[in-house]
């Protein structure tokens, strides 16, 4: 099992990344080593730590992130030592491999199995009353709009919406222009799963902060493909996934509440490990109350497979460097972008090209091709892509991660041209 992990140490570190070295080993946060976005021989040595098949060119981590081996193994391990050791144990080992990869304390992680649980979480803990507003985007996933309009619908909050815009000025502006006396929180996309636009994050928490509003990112996209502080942005509650860009297990997830909003946000669903003490047995009846960390969000028994998966996770991401990621997925998304808009107005970029605004999603749509009709032409041609109904965009999703190459990106630009 751990073979596999040690021949990637010894590949990497047998110089298959050129003149780089690895001066660190798995598991610490430091940079182990530069590799350059377009140093095509050492991220082909990387893509082969994925089982991924090269049948089809697979452009759609933004729904699901393909893991490596050394975290499949890692699951497999523990699958078989749960059951061997017959005890359960063993999760915990995610909560401050998590808090690590977007520099938190470990009390402020709750550890949940997707994006979504996370966002109902806030959605119904922060104490909101009928009346109170809360913004979002048009351009949300089901997952952001959902257990919001079903507090709307249940409690009678009021939704306020805004379109991302193309630059991070205007998006800014047309949150500040929402805000009303009523408004109570922002709660948007760190990231928009429809045309990749990275939302201005710090300034948004800032904007929450001045005003006195809850700030609530869906961060569903963050962590992997961006390097992530949480406390540098300066957010209320940040809710994101293992199983898109971070390329973890599936059915993992976290969520960061800022340690001064753990008396605020309330927790709904509790159970064991959530409290400091109860007794059914004493008149009156026992409940010392919460304990003091974002636990109390989180209960009862896990699988402790998958989450040792997702500490295995933030190690494989540390060993390659969240910032090498991160800057090889979107240069291959930049790339993608700037031979798109070579095509001029035979297609509509709908992801932004300020540098900031953009990560490593391109949406788009073609002019002389319906979006779905064109999904079917790039699955023959070996594209696995997304199609965004959401929000009657009706456009076509390419997510590019540090498994791609340069290659793919043109080979799928050129099917673009030929279409167009
Ligand atoms: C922006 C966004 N939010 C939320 C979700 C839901 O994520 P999860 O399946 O982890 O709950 C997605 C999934 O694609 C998404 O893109």
């Amino acid at each position: 099992m751990q073979s596999t992990r040690r021949g990637f140490i010894k590949q990497v570190a047998g110089g298959v990344v050129g003149s780089l070295t690895l001066n660190t080993l798995p598991g610490t946060s430091a940079l182990p080593f530069i590799v350059s976005p377009d140093d095509e021989e050492a991220w082909k040595k990387i893509r082969e730590q994925f089982p991924l098949t090269h049948n089809r060119v697979y452009f759609n981590n933004g729904t699901m992130g393909p893991s490596p081996y050394p975290v499949i193994d890692a699951i497999k391990q523990a699958l078989v030592d749960v059951d061997t050791r017959g005890e359960v144990d063993g999760w915990e080992a995610a909560r401050p491999k998590a808090a690590s990869f977007v520099k938190v304390d470990s009390t402020e992680i709750s550890l949940t199995h997707n994006t979504t649980e996370g966002i109902n979480i806030v959605a119904w803990g922060l104490p909101l009353k009928r009346g109170d507003e809360v913004i979002l985007t048009t351009h949300e996933h089901a997952g952001n709009a959902l257990p919001w309009l079903n507090r709307a619908h249940l409690d009678g909050i009021v939704l306020r919406t805004f379109t991302p815009a193309s630059t991070a000025g205007e998006t800014l502006t047309r949150i500040s222009d929402l805000i009303s006396p009523k408004t109570r929180a922002i709660a948007v996309p760190h990231i928009t799963c429809t045309a990749g636009h990275v939302l201005p994050e710090k300034e948004i928490a800032k904007l929450g902060r001045e005003k006195g509003l809850w700030t609530f990112f869906d961060g569903a996209h963050g962590p992997g493909m961006l390097p992530l502080d949480l406390k540098d942005i300066g957010c209320d509650f940040y809710a994101a996934c293992g199983h898109k860009w971070m390329c973890g297990p599936k059915g993992t997830g976290f969520l960061y509440v800022r340690k001064e909003m753990l008396d605020v946000l309330q927790a709904k669903f509790i159970g064991a490990y959530c409290d400091t003490g109860w007794d059914l047995t004493t008149e009156p009846q026992e409940f010392k109350g919460y304990v003091p960390t974002a636990h109390r969000f989180d209960y009862a028994t896990q699988s402790a497979p998958v989450f040792i998966g997702l500490a295995a996770t933030v190690d494989f991401l540390n060993t390659i460097g969240r910032e090498n990621i991160s800057q090889r997925s979107r240069a291959l998304a930049a790339h993608l972008q700037s031979k798109l808009l070579e095509l001029g107005d035979r297609i509509d970029m709908l992801t932004p090209t300020e540098e900031g605004s953009r990560g490593a999603i391109v949406g788009f749509r073609i002019k002389k091709m319906p979006y779905d009709r064109f999904g079917q032409y790039a699955a023959k041609k070996g594209f696995r892509i997304r199609l965004v109904p959401e929000s009657h965009l009706n456009s076509i999703r390419v997510s590019t991660h540090f498994y791609n190459s340069m290659e793919e990106v043109d080979r799928f630009a050129e099917v673009v041209k030929e279409v167009a």
